[in-house]
């Protein structure tokens, strides 16, 4: 592949993600619905640097800086740039084989860290396509997502690929495991708030206990799995008709199943429950569970009596934002 070395600092971004329904029985095929979160995001600079310096990687959220020839396979700024390199270069020659190219990749994100809003395929999606339009390629969503489904892969473990799906190709997702994303629009304006509730939530953990617990009790959990899918489908026809109201009811039916997989905690009840009680159609936890985020469907009228609400119920931080606006 042709590529050359650009002097020019790049930037890119990547949005964060909310899983409307179907997580964690998307890992086991069944469908599931996502859609960016395109005003919080990640974003990527690579700026040139000093003759021999190789490529410096700098989280700066996290105060964290490495040279690439310095960091371990598992370093995940590490691993998306290795994959870069590879995929534009698979050869290794200078000055894309090994260690890069002399620049400094920056990564800064507005996402909250484990907290089930896709921060770490953001900052992956980010990454890579800051790194390679420096080195004069711009990455489809395609390839973005698939570069950055290895990297999932140490954060999460067995992922389903939906967080670096719908955070590639930016636009709402139904999405099933091992089949093409099928993008999809949005039918009306969907109001959501989006309540942190301040525990971090690991993935990989929450992935890991689902997994012990259906090996366990198979048939339970693919009966569940299957009522997640039913529900899901639903949602799909209603979030592509614009019918807010129908929404709402599979929100919560989703929560109660999540509940009975045991990935909530109280405190995502208590926030839910907070939620329905000011006014909202629907509300549910969001991603991996175990702390982290709620999502909560809301008509607009009552958006700000919920995100009080929710706020009284100590959530952490409270962001409002529409889905299938303009
Ligand atoms: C994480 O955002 C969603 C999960 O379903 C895990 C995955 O799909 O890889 C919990």
């Amino acid at each position: 592949m042709n590529t050359h070395t650009q002097t020019m600092p790049v930037e890119r971004s990547a949005p964060g993600k909310v899983i409307l329904c179907g997580e964690h029985s998307v890992v086991y095929k069944r469908p599931a619905i996502a859609v960016p979160l395109s005003d919080l995001r990640a974003r990527a600079t690579v700026v040139p640097a000093p003759k021999n310096q190789g490529l410096r990687l700098v989280a700066a959220d996290l105060d964290e800086e490495t040279l690439l020839q310095d960091a371990p396979p598992q370093h995940p700024l590490a691993a998306i740039a290795r994959g870069v390199l590879g995929y534009l270069d698979p050869t290794p020659t200078f000055p894309l084989g090994g260690e890069g190219p002399d620049a400094t990749l920056t990564v800064r994100s507005a996402l909250p860290i484990a907290a089930g809003l896709g921060s770490g395929a953001a900052v992956s999606v980010a990454s890579a396509r800051a790194l390679a339009a420096y080195l004069g390629h711009e990455l489809d969503a395609e390839m973005a997502s698939a570069l950055s489904y290895e990297v999932e892969k140490i954060h999460h473990g067995t992922p389903s690929g939906i967080d670096n799906t719908v955070i590639a190709y930016e636009q709402p997702v139904y999405f099933v495991k091992g089949t093409p994303p099928q993008v999809f629009t949005i039918g009306a304006t969907f109001h959501l708030l989006i309540a942190d509730s301040g525990i971090p939530s690991s993935t990989r953990e929450a992935v890991a206990g689902v997994r012990r617990r259906w090996e366990a009790a198979p048939e339970t959990y693919n009966e569940l799995f299957d009522r997640i899918a039913a529900l899901v489908d639903a949602a799909r026809t209603a979030v592509a008709g614009g019918d807010v109201r129908a929404l709402g009811p599979l929100l919560d039916e989703n929560h109660s199943l999540l509940c009975e997989m045991g990935v909530s905690l109280p405190e995502l009840d208590r926030l839910v429950d907070a939620a329905r009680a000011a006014g909202a159609l629907g509300a549910k936890l969001t991603g991996g569970g175990a702390g982290g985020n709620i999502i909560a469907l809301v008509p607009p009228e009552r958006a700000g009596a919920v995100l009080a609400a929710l706020e009284a119920a100590s959530a952490a931080r409270v962001w409002q934002t529409t889905l299938g606006e303009g």
